[in-house]
Parts: structure tokens; sequence; C-alpha cells
């Protein structure tokens, strides 16, 4: 590294341009470890004007742990499968709806899985005119900001995760959840967890994939999880991430919930490469 990479906020807790690195290069050991200890405190990390192929985004995820098959077959890269499109382009050029409508209500990536991953990385290649952002809520400052009768409940609940089961999938997706190889099974988590390099708590609760608590019943669980989701996603908390082309834009699956804003002309091109990295 000759000179240090230089850091500047793009919202108010959320959002953070990191200027003066080139991704398209390996990055050595120092500007890696820069970028390592910045993203513990900023969990929605932005490089400008970077232009990645689908090898270099995959070598870049690897750089932090373990990049793997997008669960979505449909939207996998052909040569670098590690690698996945977040398109609404089908390939024969109509729009792909279920590409318009996916992830656009607010979870965490793949709660559901044994051991999920720990990051996520989108490269911006088309956007559309105007609109098309996606959304991040701190779930670090939305638990600091709960009633301590709420943090008192929430300490000893456990969540239970599957695949768009919670209140948010049921609604985005009914039964129609897009094709996948495996059969994800549920999984079970603490409503309050600890971010590993920080140790700050986290709200660990998203209405995608949280479909209820051990010992609740259903009638008591959704609106708990509602109402979580609610409050973890008032304007206070949420940064709107306006895409530019060659935006490169990794975020902490633990510190935060994200969605596609949904908000753009469906028949407008917005096409991004995104790689999702595991621990190991
Ligand atoms: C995602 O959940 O990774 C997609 C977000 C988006 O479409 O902006």
């Amino acid at each position: 590294m000759t000179s240090s990479p230089q850091l500047r906020p793009l919202g108010e807790l959320l959002g953070t341009e990191a200027l003066g690195i080139d991704l398209s290069r390996p990055l050595d050991e120092a500007t890696f470890a820069w970028i390592g200890r910045v993203f513990a405190e900023h969990p929605v990390l932005v490089f400008r004007d970077q232009n990645l192929g689908a090898a270099e985004l995959a070598a870049f995820g690897r750089r932090f742990g373990s990049p793997r098959m997008h669960a979505l077959v449909k939207y996998r890269h052909a040569e670098y499968p590690e690698v996945s499109w977040l398109t609404n382009v089908e390939d024969d050029g109509k729009v792909d709806w279920y590409g318009v409508k996916r992830a656009t209500d607010w979870h965490t990536d793949s709660t559901y899985e044994a051991d999920p991953p720990i990051l996520a990385i989108l490269h911006a290649k088309e956007i559309p005119s105007s609109k098309g952002g996606t959304m991040f809520a701190d779930m670090r400052a939305a638990y600091d900001a709960l009633p301590k009768t709420m943090k008192d409940r929430l300490s000893t609940l456990v969540g239970l995760h599957g695949r768009s089961t919670g209140p948010a999938g049921e609604k985005l997706y009914g039964d129609d959840k897009g094709e996948t190889e495996k059969v994800y099974h549920e999984m079970q988590r603490p409503a309050v967890i600890e971010h590993p390099v920080t140790g700050r708590p986290i709200l660990f609760v998203n209405p995608m994939h949280t479909h209820g608590f051990i010992g609740m019943t259903r009638e008591e669980a959704w609106p708990l999880i509602e109402e979580l989701a609610e409050h973890a996603t008032q304007d206070l908390f949420v940064y709107y991430h306006h895409w530019r082309v060659g935006d490169v834009l990794m975020w902490d699956e633990l510190a935060t919930m994200h969605r596609g804003a949904g908000d753009y002309r469906p028949d407008e091109r917005r096409v991004m490469l995104r790689t999702i990295v595991y621990a190991h």
C-alpha cells in the first residue's frame, strides 16, 4: 500500500466509501488488513469506479472466506458458479419478473443455512436511469435503541429460521420461491447475537427467514417478528444506496438486513454480479 486509503461517509449510520483502492489488482496484505479493520466498524463499504469480471469478484471474495454457489441455480454464472447474476433480464432480453420481485423485502441472506454467510458483495454493471437502489438497516443500532423490556425479552429468545417462510417471505413469494438443488431444514438462532469482531449486540431476526421462536405459537411470534422488523427499518436506521455503474459494495451479513428497493421501471436493465462469502 503506497498511500493510505481514505473513508468518506455516505449515510448517517451506514454506507461508507473506501477511496483509493483498485480491486482489479491483487490486494496487498496491508490494504486487505485495512479493509478488514474498517469493515468491522462500517458494515456497508463501497468501492467506486471498479470494473471486475466474475473471476476477479470471486478472487476478492475469497480473500475473506469461501464464496459459495448461489442457492438459485438459474442465476449462477456459467464459468464461476460461486458468482451469480442479480438481474431483471431473461436470456431472451425480456423482463425476468422473478428477478424483479426477488429480495425486495427485508432479509438477511440464508440465515436458514447451518453456517450462514459472513458477507456479500454486489458489483453494478447496468443500472436503471433512476432509483433501483439497495437498502440496508443497521441491526446494531436497531438493537441499541430497543426499550429495556424488549431487550430483556429477546435475551432468552431463540428464533426459528427457514427459507422464505417468515411473514415477509410468504407475502412476497407465496409458493414461487425459485428452483434450488438443496432442501433446507429449520435452523435455530438466538434473537440477539454479538458481532464477532466488535462484540456489539445485533438484533438477529429478519422477517423473510425468521418464522417463529422456540416455545411460542405462530400467533404470538409473527406479530413480534413484524414489530421488530418495523422497528429496525425506521428511516433513522436505514441507508439507501444509489448505485453507480462500477460500484462494488460489500456488506456484513450479521450486522445488517437489506432489500432491493424495488422502485425502478422493470423494463430498464438492472444487472449486477454478486458473490456471497462464508467463513469456510
Ligand atoms: C439482494 O438481496 O442481494 C438483492 C438486493 C437488490 O436487489 O438490490
